[in-house]
Parts: C-alpha cells; sequence; structure tokens
C-alpha cells in the first residue's frame, strides 16, 4: 500500500520518502493477490464490494504504467473465479451467494459440476457445482512490489530501510517522522505523513489514541506448491464442509493455496494444523496437489477493521493521513488506494467517502 502510494504520489510531483524495514515483507509478502471482489463478496458488505470493483477497473492501466516503467512482467491475469462447492450443502450456501450476486447485477454464472470440470480438468470427480465470476482477475503481489521498488528508485524517491519509533509532532500537527536505531538523521522532517503500516497502524507511537485507526491484525497462513507446468487456468474457490479454501496459479507454474483466518493477535507462527487445513480442503478439490513440491509456507497479517472497510482519508491529527484497514484486500484496493491518498496530499478535503476515518469517531467518545 505504501509503495503503491509513493509511486503514484512521485508521479504526481509531490517530495516523498518512503520508511519502512523491510519494504514488501508485510502482508504483500503473504498475499496471494487476487483481484477478486466479485468472489470475495460477503453479505452486508455491499460497500466493500464497489470498493473493489472501482480498483479492480482501476488495476489495468496500474499494472500497464508499472510494466512499462520498469519491464517487469507482473502476471497479471483475468480470466475469473471458479467458486466451486463440495457437498449439498456447501452448494446450497453457494447458490444462494450467487443469488445475493445477481441481485446486485454482478456477472456470476451458475455451473455442474461436469462443467466444472471442464474448465478445471483437475478438479476431483466429486465436485458438486460452481459459479463462474469472470470479471475477477488476480496478480502475483511479490512481483508487484519489486516493480513498485524498482519504479521508486526509477524516479530518484528514497527509501529508508529502518523502523520508525514514532511521529515528531507539535501544536501545528505532523512534523516528521523519527526513526529508530541511533544512526543519523533521527528524524525525516514532513508536513504530510502516511500512515500505511498495515497490521501495525494502530501502534504508532506520537500519535494520540484516539487518532490512531481501530485496526486489529488476523493471521493468515498461505501455501505456495510448484508444479512443472500450470495446473489451473484460472483462480479457482471452494468450500468444502464449510470452510473456505482458494487456489490460485501462476503463469510458471506456483500454485498458490490459502488462507487461514485467525484472530491471535501478532502471531505468525506457521502452525501444522494451519497447513493441515489448507492441505485437506485443497486436497478434496484437486487431489493432484498432494503431488506437487512445496516451495514456500508464510503466515502474514491482514489489518481488520471494525466494519470490514479500509481507513483511508485524514486523521484528526493534521498532516497525518491514514490509507490502512484493507484486511483481506489490500493488493486489490491498491489503486483506488493510491488515487485517493494522492488526492489528499494535494489538498482535497472531502470527507464523505465511505472510507473515512471520521466513522469512527461516535465510538470512541
Ligand atoms: N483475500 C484473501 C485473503 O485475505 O486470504
Amino acid at each position: 500500500m505504501g509503495l503503491s502510494i509513493a509511486w503514484q504520489a512521485a508521479l504526481d510531483g509531490v517530495s516523498v520518502t518512503v520508511v519502512d524495514p523491510s519494504p514488501g515483507g508485510g502482508a504483500s509478502h503473504a498475499a496471494a493477490g487476487m483481484l477478486a471482489p466479485v468472489s470475495e463478496v460477503a453479505y452486508t458488505e455491499e460497500p466493500l464490494l464497489r470498493l473493489g470493483v472501482d480498483s479492480l477497473a482501476r488495476w489495468p492501466a496500474f499494472a500497464a504504467r508499472l510494466a512499462e516503467a520498469t519491464g517487469h512482467d507482473l502476471d497479471l491475469r483475468a480470466e475469473g473465479t471458479l467458486d466451486v462447492a463440495f457437498d449439498a450443502d456447501d452448494l446450497a450456501a453457494l447458490h444462494e451467494l450467487s443469488t445475493f450476486m445477481a441481485k446486485l447485477d454482478l456477472p456470476v454464472e451458475r455451473l455442474t459440476g461436469r462443467e466444472c470440470r471442464r474448465l478445471e480438468p483437475m478438479l476431483a470427480p466429486s465436485v458438486r457445482g460452481g459459479v463462474l465470476a469472470s470479471g475477477d482477475a488476480w496478480i502475483d503481489p511479490r512481483r508487484v512490489v519489486r516493480a513498485l521498488l524498482a519504479a521508486l528508485s526509477g524516479l530518484g524517491v528514497p527509501v529508508v530501510r529502518r523502523s520508525v519509533a514514532g511521529l515528531d509532532t507539535g501544536d501545528d500537527g505532523v512534523r516528521g517522522v523519527r526513526l529508530a536505531g541511533d544512526e543519523s538523521p533521527a528524524t525525516i522532517p514532513a508536513r504530510q505523513v502516511v500512515l500505511a503500516t498495515g497490521a501495525w497502524s494502530g501502534t504508532l507511537a506520537g500519535v494520540p489514541p484516539e487518532v490512531l485507526p481501530p485496526v486489529r491484525p488476523v493471521k493468515g497462513q498461505i501455501m505456495r506448491l510448484r508444479s512443472p507446468v500450470p495446473v489451473l487456468s484460472r483462480c479457482v474457490r471452494g468450500t468444502v464442509r464449510g470452510s473456505a479454501v482458494y487456489l490460485v496459479p501462476r503463469g510458471d507454474g506456483e500454485l498458490v493455496l490459502g488462507a487461514t483466518q485467525e484472530e491471535l493477535g501478532f502471531d505468525t507462527r506457521v502452525t501444522a494444523g494451519g497447513l493441515w487445513e489448507l492441505l485437506r480442503d485443497a486436497r478434496e478439490l484437486m487431489p493432484g496437489i498432494t503431488e506437487l513440491e512445496v516451495a514456500d509456507v508464510v503466515a502474514g497479517l491482514r489489518p481488520g477493521t471494525p466494519d470490514n472497510l479500509p481507513v483511508i482519508g485524514r486523521s484528526a491529527l493534521p498532516g497525518l493521513i491514514l490509507a490502512t484497514g484493507h484486511h483481506r484486500g489490500g493488493v486489490l484496493l491498491a489503486p483506488l488506494t493510491a488515487d485517493l491518498v494522492v488526492r489528499l496530499l494535494a489538498g482535497d478535503t472531502t470527507d464523505d467517502h465511505p472510507c473515512s476515518p471520521s466513522r469512527f469517531k461516535d465510538s470512541r467518545t
């Protein structure tokens, strides 16, 4: 999120510095990169769906510009998501959800088990049926991060690989960012600071507690498998006896299998139980995965908020802009967030956006 904002801001002529001890090492490193507002839709979350659809529409231009600036291949794919069901109850729930999706005018199509296997021959014969969300896409977030760093370097944007000790503030608001450690300079002066520290956004020192966004870590364990050739031609999500899993294919044969959703604070241990859960469900949908090599397992922390919407906008502390709380949709929502934040940096003062931090004001008084 921070790198996307920094890149767009620099393109807009803003003088920007990124401070991050490990750029792209947070949730982006774990994320599968689904650009899937339709298949991720949940009842009661229409505002989030609309943001996702808006940001998805911005991705092709964002990716094309990034690829052109850097020569990097981002593995952006747009063959849609096939959401499949394992048993009769899973299918009933999926059909109910597809009725909700259709009511929202989303492009979805119900398929029989046989039609699902025709699209994806590696699916198990037991798959009962599915729903194709043909507008969904996906991208490789690790490639995006590498490309963003290259683009920032090309524009001469400094990336300071140090931890932040806190915000430097005065009577007039933000004055800069204090760096941790004793190397100099200890403070980077700035009139405006964008807080885009994901699950850690609620913990920045030097900021009054009522200004910090109500963000909590939501752990996700995710596994990368390797196959000599791609085994799926689109993203597959599935529900197996009520439990959700997704499989995201990359052009080079990598298959990403995710993800657990655990409320365990800042715990980032990869556990046997977490991986077992993923493999158990994924194998029911695609038995052939047991033949694939394990390439990588990682646990990341999603920045969750009380209403699952991100927090994007000016905070009550003058000069501090929040761009966090993207929970399950950080990669999807990056282009939209970057555009919104660039407008704020340029002086936009409107505060009627559904992601505005001010929506939490009353719950804190
Ligand atoms: N967007 C998928 C996840 O957060 O696991």
